[in-house]
């Protein structure tokens, strides 16, 4: 089979993993109206290309939080990638840095912090945490990833409760025997309802501060009201993120919400968003919006689904031909060229 675009590789992930899997992958909440709205979102947005500005030489790398990434696109925090490949998240450590980009580590990984780093020593990677009900157990999870070499943090912000994705509920999905959340084994007995700590405020953003020196990132922002409170509590970076679409359906595409909070910002912090990207030309257009970076959470894990590391690799790839050429075609030699003077809205 010849993968020449991601659905490609969505269409062999749905054909090869197992039911349960792929519907938890695939998965939106209640009706998956924001999940599908993420894609259809950038169907409204049109490019105003720019002719004859020598494109001969083209620069694609950008940095985040002042590390260079080989161009603007790193790997969002998603949870069980044993689900997708034998080797789970080292593969998909392995490949971002063999891409020369970030990856974000979910708390609800299927490796631990220590072997997702001894995997891919040296590579750019972030560690993203849920809080869970017993604070000293995210205390410890922060300092074990500071200790093994992440280098920030990445707060989610928008799942005090988990989002109702009916296939999962049909399904029954629960992870198989021999996977676990190997960063929180032996931290359930201690809950007594969730995982999670559903109590979270803007005033823990201060406890993060006193546990770290990493810088700290928000992820699941939507409006400016909150971009704006992320500022004032200090943080370096947002994340512009609906979930996928699998917590609160009814949103705005990520797309849409970006550029209010962009506003808001006013360089205060990096902007970046996830939901959606599936080519090339999505990048362009969420860079000309004014994100510094994308991140992609399902075309990660359909490109392991096809042959781990390499298929991850491959995706990346081909993410990176497509928006190379999406500036040339646009008139951007490189990525401080682009603006927001290449997009206009329009009604579909
Ligand atoms: C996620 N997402 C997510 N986010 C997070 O902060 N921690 C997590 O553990 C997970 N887990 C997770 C699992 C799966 C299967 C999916 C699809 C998503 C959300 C993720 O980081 C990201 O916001 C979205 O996946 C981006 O949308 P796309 O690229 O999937 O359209």
């Amino acid at each position: 089979m010849a993968m020449v675009c991601l659905s490609d590789f969505e269409a062999y992930a749905k054909k090869y993993l197992p039911k349960i899997a792929w519907d938890f992958f695939a998965a939106g909440a209640d009706d998956c109206n924001t999940r599908d709205e993420n894609i259809l979102a950038y169907k409204r947005i049109h490019f105003r290309p720019r002719m004859l500005r020598d494109v001969s030489v083209m620069d694609i790398r950008t940095k985040i939080l002042g590390s260079e990434i080989s161009f603007p696109v790193g790997i969002a925090p998603t949870g069980f990638h044993q689900l997708a490949w034998p080797d789970g998240e080292k593969s998909t450590a392995r490949a971002a840095k063999a891409m020369n980009t970030c990856y974000i580590a979910s708390t609800y990984s299927t490796c631990t912090l220590e072997e997702i780093s001894a995997a891919a020593p040296g590579g750019l990677r972030w560690f993203q945490l849920y809080v869970h009900c017993n604070r000293e157990v995210s205390k410890n999870l922060v300092q074990r990833a500071e200790a093994s070499g992440f280098q920030a943090l990445v707060l989610t912000a928008d799942l005090p409760y988990t989002g109702r994705r009916r296939d999962d509920i049909r399904n029954g999905f629960r992870l198989p025997p021999h996977m676990k959340l190997k960063n929180l084994e032996g931290a359930f007995e201690v809950c007594r309802m969730s995982l999670l700590d559903a109590s979270v405020t803007w005033n823990d953003i201060y406890w993060l501060r006193s546990l770290t020196q990493l810088p700290i990132i928000i992820k699941g922002i939507l409006t400016r009201e909150d971009a704006e409170l992320a500022v004032r509590h200090g943080v370096q970076g947002i994340i512009v993120s609906n979930h996928g679409g699998r917590q609160l359906d009814g949103g705005l595409a990520t797309i849409d919400a970006l550029v209010e909070i962009v506003e808001a910002v006013q360089g205060r912090a990096e902007v970046y968003l996830d939901g959606g990207i599936r080519k090339g030309s999505d990048i362009l257009k969420a860079l000309a919006l004014g994100a510094k970076c994308v991140f992609i959470g399902r075309p990660a894990l359909w490109g392991l689904a096809y042959k781990g590391e390499e298929g991850l690799q491959d995706v990346l790839r081909i993410l990176q031909d497509e928006f190379r050429l999406s500036m040339a075609l646009a008139g951007c030699a490189s990525v401080s060229e682009i603006g927001p003077h290449l997009v206009q809205f329009s009604k579909l």
